[in-house]
């Protein structure tokens, strides 16, 4: 498949997504998030893909938002428009991706480049990443779903001061919030991802795919996690992942997930 915007590579059960307008430090324009809502969806479907890892190309930006120069002169529908559109093709896609997708920021994760780093399932970022939502800057707020998880990420609190100063954090402090798990240098980033990858992928994808819906229950309002889980749980049961698993222990060796 033909992509203008992103670069795809894979090796060993794990695909490199990278997004790759280091000119516009990878600004999600709309063609960008279309390539990408492909992307995730074509990666999801191959069952040679067991995790994906999401980055921007170049050394100085992860991405720098939503593009600003296609949406300068939009309307209140135009606008609203932009914010469904992109987070049921982009953001809550990722979130719910049966694969799972850990972001490697690189660099600057800016509004809508954070807000795609959050709805990640989690991130490692460099030491010279800056990560903020400066959209009231703007005289905009966040609208690819980071008024909802920055505050899950790191506290209501910090969220609303981030958000309402449209201040930087440093990639430290960002760890210090829990926003990032780790932070590493930029030669040492996509080598981390690739290790945690690799010990991700040699678990059960389909137990892993159950954890991402159980985990995920618990922000939804709409549903009971535990009910979720109990649901996951049980589902767990019926896989050939849960037989080779038992088995593998019961017989002191290691388990061999297809
Ligand atoms: N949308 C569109 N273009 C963007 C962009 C964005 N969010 N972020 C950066 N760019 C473009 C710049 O316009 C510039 O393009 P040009 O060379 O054609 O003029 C290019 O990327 C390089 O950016 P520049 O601003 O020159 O780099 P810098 O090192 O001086 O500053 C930033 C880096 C990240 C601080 C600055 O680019 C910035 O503030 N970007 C916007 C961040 C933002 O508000 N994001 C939220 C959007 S809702």
């Amino acid at each position: 498949m033909e992509y203008n915007n992103i670069l795809i590579e894979s090796d060993n059960n794990i695909a490199v997504l990278t997004i790759n307008r280091p000119q516009k430090l990878n600004a999600l324009n709309k063609e960008t998030i279309q390539e990408l809502h492909r992307a995730f969806s074509e990666l999801n479907l191959d069952n040679n893909i067991k995790i994906i890892l999401l980055t921007g190309s170049g050394t100085k930006a992860f991405v720098a938002g939503a593009d600003i120069s296609e949406f300068a002169n939009f309307d209140v529908s135009q606008g609203s428009d932009l914010a469904k559109n992109g987070q049921d093709l982009l953001f809550n896609f990722i979130e719910n991706l049966e694969t799972p997708v850990i972001a490697a920021i690189n660099g600057f994760a800016l509004g809508g480049g954070l807000e795609l780093a959050m709805a990640c399932h989690f991130r490692v970022a460099s030491d010279n990443a800056k990560m903020g939502l400066p959209e009231v800057s703007l005289g905009v707020i966040p609208g690819y779903g980071g008024t909802q998880r920055l505050p899950q990420l790191i506290g209501k609190g910090k969220a609303m001061e981030l958000i309402m100063t449209a201040n930087m954090l440093t990639a430290n402090e960002a760890k210090e919030y829990g926003l990032v798990n780790y932070v590493v240098t930029q030669e040492e980033l996509l080598p981390l991802c690739k290790k945690l990858a690799s010990k991700i992928s040699r678990n059960s994808s389909t137990a892993i795919t159950s954890a991402i819906k159980a985990i995920n229950a618990n922000f939804n309002s709409n549903v009971n996690g535990y009910e979720i889980e109990i649901k996951q749980f049980g589902k767990c049961f019926g896989t050939d992942d849960f037989l080779e698993g038992t088995t593998a222990f019961l017989n002191k060796r290691k388990p061999n997930f297809q």
